[in-house]
């Protein structure tokens, strides 16, 4: 039976009613105000709703809780304690290109620590959410990492950076290098989803640089929930702040690490 608390309710509720008019959007994405917000980042009208939508839907319900945003950053709460870090559409290039591959991503924060997650693909209707110390789930079928501990039979996930970001050449050699000792990578483009697929079991492990905390905050807690580690690409806990972040079983996790590090910045120089 699928765990769901008052809390991941909430979150799953605001997620599935904000993404309603996200899967009319999809369907007619030439009717959607585009603005540019940097070079290939693009920042639809649709983002900006649903994260306001997500907003007043979680606060009728958690007064008080802080939130971060994408779109609108930091707003303090009363609530000092609780803070929710939100998504409104990750993998926002993907929706922007008819590519249905994205997710509304919620995670809740209690004193510091990451204790919720809810991932949603509207055109799908995957619904992902986990809660600490209550495993992982999509729709209601529990989720748990892939046993796989040879990097020679596993699939791994990765995001490259595209113009205007930095990393090109690093992030391209460390593909090179995961990409000659293991079953392969892929690059869907959307890190929130990479990470449910590594909470699953479709990937072996994730990695990326260049990661903003409401890229991996629901999944963060969707892997440590389906019994996977995360720390970012130092060796380091710190996932969600430090802006690299890797994932995978307990076996892979160390040998990707030690080749990721192994990496050297002369043979990737930015
Ligand atoms: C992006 C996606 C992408 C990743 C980028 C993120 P956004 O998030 O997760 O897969 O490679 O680093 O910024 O901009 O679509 O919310």
């Amino acid at each position: 039976m699928a765990y769901q608390s008052p809390i991941l309710n909430v979150m799953i509720m605001a997620a599935r009613k904000a993404g309603r008019p996200l899967i009319r959007d999809f369907g007619e994405l030439e009717n959607l105000q585009i603005s540019m917000k940097g070079p290939a980042d693009f920042v639809t009208s649709a983002d900006k709703r649903t994260e306001k939508l997500l907003i007043e839907e979680l606060s009728r319900a958690r007064p008080g809780y802080g939130f971060l945003g994408e779109e609108g950053g930091v707003i303090e709460g009363k609530d000092k304690s609780h803070r929710f870090i939100i998504d409104p559409i990750d993998g926002t290039t993907n929706f922007m290109h008819g590519v249905p591959h994205f997710a509304l991503s919620i995670g809740l924060e209690r004193e510091g620590v990451l204790v919720a997650g809810v991932l949603f693909n509207p055109v799908t209707d995957d619904m992902y959410y986990a809660e600490k110390g209550h495993g992982a789930y999509l729709n209601n079928k529990r989720l748990r990492v892939a046993e796989r501990r040879e990097m020679a039979t596993s699939l791994f996930a990765t995001g490259l950076p595209f113009m205007g970001r930095e990393g090109h050449a690093r992030a391209h050699a460390e593909a090179a290098a995961v990409t000659a000792v293991s079953s392969g990578i892929r690059r869907f483009g959307a890190a929130s989803l990479d990470m449910a697929y590594v909470a699953g079991g479709r990937f072996d492990g994730f990695w990326e640089r260049g990661l903003n905390p409401w890229d991996v905050a629901a999944g963060i807690v969707l892997v440590r929930e389906a019994g996977g580690m995360v720390g970012d690409l130092h060796g380091g806990p710190d996932a969600l702040n430090s802006g690299t972040l890797l994932c995978a079983n307990e076996y892979l996790q160390p040998q990707l690490l030690k080749l990721l590090k192994g990496v050297t910045p002369d043979k990737a120089s930015d």
